[in-house]
């Protein structure tokens, strides 16, 4: 990622030049829009099995985090070993601004970044925290540590006796679990700068130490809750139009865009965001009918689809997942299906030995492969229609192509875990136009060449 993001860092570094000039309120632009970079297509091993297998891993783990929300303890899991497929975009904090990559995550719900070049982190998967960039808030000059008087210093402060009105303490160090990782640091609040236009008293986290975490990016929570950036940034929606795809690292960037208009996009779909559950207040989930392969409906029963006050069950979806999960039994009645569908082409057990994804399928031998379309059937009648090769992974070289969906540990016990039952990922996302219209509570999407 390191080349492709410095790439795009002498656009951003122009931008702000330009915002450094313009002092002025008058000229707030409407939208802002950032180049997004994938976190797979440039850190990715050569050898697809490879590839396969740390995918696998990576989803595993990310599906295990959102199915735990970000109120349990920490629990033991394994390692991300590299990335999960997310998308990074440059944002710069303080005075003067200092740029940083932050995944974008609409399953997280704060902004964070790792602050101290005695940075630790436990159990990760880069090599070396003392490489990894820094915002420096002692070299900003509106840096400010959020203290126990503020609002926003939400888990209260024990030294203050219950007068925090008039407490001057520092508010407590977070500690932020991801269900596999965590992060620890303090709250600061600090100016958040894009061209035209600075947040001030943005709350971004300062981390000092981290465990598990999949990256060394800084990470922008975009969840529905208060602190997540859209919220935070007032914006009425925000949109990507996502590009990478595969391993294939020639393609464009995308971009991320913050829009503070009213007017509606032209030409999208909707489908409702639903009411969150009380444990899972971040995620989006999304009001979906059925699914259906091709021309087949699947009929799977509407507890999976909805989401309980109990917090199981429920659609999201995540730009944070590369291939997304479903719990086992949406996973049987999807996966059966589609093996009926793909009888005629050759299974390959061996690839699904390997990789920890079924069904995989070895396609030697065939000129042309048909996959059928993958359909959500939205509430109020959108139909949002995944082809084949945008939610399987194909390794053309030999051939070989999965069904890279993760599902729950075999071992697993219960029918109906807590949780989504259903996370859709960005890669089924690609060639949309996706739009989360924060003021309708919809999401808008619409299929375009990104
Ligand atoms: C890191 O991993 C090792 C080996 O799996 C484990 O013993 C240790 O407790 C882990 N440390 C943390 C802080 O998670
Ligand atoms: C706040 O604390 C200061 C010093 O401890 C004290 O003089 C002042 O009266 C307090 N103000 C309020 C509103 O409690
Ligand atoms: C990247 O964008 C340029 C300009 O819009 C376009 O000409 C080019 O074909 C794009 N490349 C790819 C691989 O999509
Ligand atoms: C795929 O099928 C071809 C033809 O039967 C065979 O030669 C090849 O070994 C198979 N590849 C894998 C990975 O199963």
């Amino acid at each position: 990622m390191a080349s492709s993001t410095s790439l795009l860092f002498p656009v951003f570094t122009l931008f702000s030049i330009l915002f450094l000039a313009s002092s002025s309120k008058d000229n707030i632009p409407a939208t802002i829009t950032i180049p997004l970079t994938s976190t797979f297509t440039s850190k990715l091993s050569t050898e697809p099995l490879d590839f396969l297998q740390h995918l696998a891993s990576a989803s595993l783990s990310r599906a295990h985090r959102l199915k735990h929300g970000t109120i349990s303890p920490l629990v033991k899991a394994s390692l991300f070993p590299h990335s999960y497929g997310g998308h990074t975009i440059p944002l710069s904090f303080g005075t003067p601004p200092q740029k940083l990559s932050f995944v974008v995550d609409t399953g997280s719900h704060v902004v964070w970044a790792p602050c101290t070049t005695h940075y630790t982190c436990t159990n990760c998967s880069f090599s070396d925290p003392k490489k990894v960039p820094i915002f420096n808030p002692e070299l900003s000059s509106s840096s400010k540590i959020l203290d126990c008087r503020n609002p926003k210093c939400l888990p209260g402060c024990p030294r203050c006796n219950g007068d925090s009105k008039n407490c001057s303490y520092a508010c407590p160090q977070y500690s932020l679990h991801y269900g596999t990782g965590a992060a620890y640091g303090v709250f600061l609040l600090e100016n958040l700068n894009f061209p035209g236009k600075t947040i001030h008293k943005f709350l971004v986290g300062c981390t000092t130490s981290a465990a598990r975490v999949p990256t060394s990016d800084a990470l922008a929570g975009f969840g529905r809750t208060m602190f997540s950036l859209p919220m935070q940034m007032g914006v009425k929606k925000f949109a990507y139009c996502l590009n990478s795809h595969d391993y294939d690292d020639t393609r464009n960037s995308s971009k991320l865009i913050l829009d503070y208009s009213d007017g509606e996009t032209k030409g999208l779909s909707y489908a409702p965001f639903l009411k969150n559950p009380p444990d899972f207040p971040i995620y989006y989930y999304l009001g979906v009918e059925d699914i259906k392969l091709g021309n087949s409906l699947l009929r799977i029963p509407s507890k999976y689809l909805a989401p309980g006050s109990d917090g199981r069950g429920g659609l999201m979806i995540d730009s944070g997942f590369a291939y997304g999960y479903m719990t086992r039994p949406v996973f049987k009645i999807v996966t059966n299906e589609l093996q009926k569908q793909m009888s005629k082409y050759r299974r390959s057990l061996e690839l699904e030995a390997l990789s920890g994804f079924t069904p995989c399928y070895n396609f030697t031998g065939h000129k042309s492969i048909k996959i059928p379309d993958l359909i959500y059937q939205f509430r109020g009648g959108a139909n949002m229609v995944v082809p084949g090769k945008n939610y399987f992974v194909f390794i053309p070289e030999i051939s070989l192509a999965c069904f890279p969906v993760v599902t729950d540990a075999g071992t697993s016990t219960l029918e109906f875990t807590p949780g989504p039952s259903v996370i859709l990922g960005n890669y089924q996302q690609v060639d949309y136009y996706v739009e989360f219209d924060l003021k309708n509570e919809r999401l808008g999407f619409r299929q375009r060449t990104c």
